[in-house]
């Protein structure tokens, strides 16, 4: 059956290709981000492709920008909090509040406004989706501000989980997937996995099976996102540890 799906960050990466594939399956798809997509949608669902230009991270005009694009609908089957900024790889003590304060306002504060907007306007969500990383629980040396953004949206959705039963929460970590996010990591010098040996890890895993394409991964996520409504709203999912 077509579902209403709203999408965060649908210019590239992640969030392109499961905007593409929800609008494949026949949803309608709402999505934001600085950049139009540069991507057409599949042929004959142009009029299930809505979009609204919105940097999220301006906190002002991210409500307004919202019901511009929302208007008319009461109810989203699923949100998927998926834009995300990752910073720079290097040691908190060297990481300016300034910078941890940039990452967290999209990361995590973007996605409190949202939600908040989206209840208020009296709209309903049936299931919010958080994207993750792996770096919100496992503290590894060098992923400081994004690990903290990341940790706080899974306490974030926890807490929202308790608030509102009607609607099903889960941070899921999709494991590495082949984007811009992992040009920066993957250009940065081997040695750096020196310091940060979390990095060599990734960059052995680019073009290798453990980095899919996001086009390869997105019909995986979607049917991951269905699965993972039996676990507890408020749930912490890594998708590495799923079975396949
Ligand atoms: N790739 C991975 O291996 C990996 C692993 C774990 C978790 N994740 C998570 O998956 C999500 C998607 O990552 P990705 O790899 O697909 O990254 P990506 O290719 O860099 O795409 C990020 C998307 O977020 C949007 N975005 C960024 N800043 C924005 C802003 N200020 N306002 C509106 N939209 C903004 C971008 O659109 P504009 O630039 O047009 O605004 C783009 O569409 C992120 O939350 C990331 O943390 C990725």
């Amino acid at each position: 059956m077509s579902q209403q799906v709203l999408i965060t960050g649908i210019s590239s990466g992640i969030g392109a290709a499961l905007a593409r594939t929800c609008l494949e399956r026949g949803d309608q798809v709402y999505g934001l981000s600085r950049r139009r997509p540069a991507w057409e949608p599949p042929s004959n669902r142009s009029d299930a492709l809505h979009f609204v230009q919105q940097d999220i991270a301006d906190l002002q005009t991210l409500p307004q920008a919202l019901s511009n694009l929302t208007a008319g609908i009461d109810q989203f089957d699923l949100a998927i909090l998926n834009a995300g900024v990752l910073g720079e790889i290097r040691d908190l003590g060297d990481t300016s509040l300034d910078e941890i304060q940039r990452v967290m306002t999209l990361n995590t504060w973007s996605n409190k406004i949202l939600l908040d907007s989206l209840f208020a306007q009296g709209i309903g969500i049936t299931q919010v989706i958080g994207m993750s990383s792996g770096a919100a629980i496992s503290g590894s040396r060098g992923w400081g501000a994004y690990a903290l953004s990341k940790a706080s949206l899974k306490m974030l959705l926890q807490l929202y989980a308790a608030e509102r039963p009607q609607t099903h929460f889960c941070s899921l970590a999709p494991g590495l997937v082949d984007t811009a996010m992992q040009d920066y990591l993957c250009d940065l010098p081997a040695s750096s996995s020196q310091t940060y040996p979390s990095l060599g890890r990734i960059q052995a895993a680019r073009g290798t099976d453990a980095m899919p394409t996001p086009d390869e991964l997105a019909p995986h996520l979607l049917q991951c996102f269905e699965n993972l409504r039996s676990e507890p709203s408020g749930c912490f999912i890594d998708i590495r540890n799923l079975p396949n």
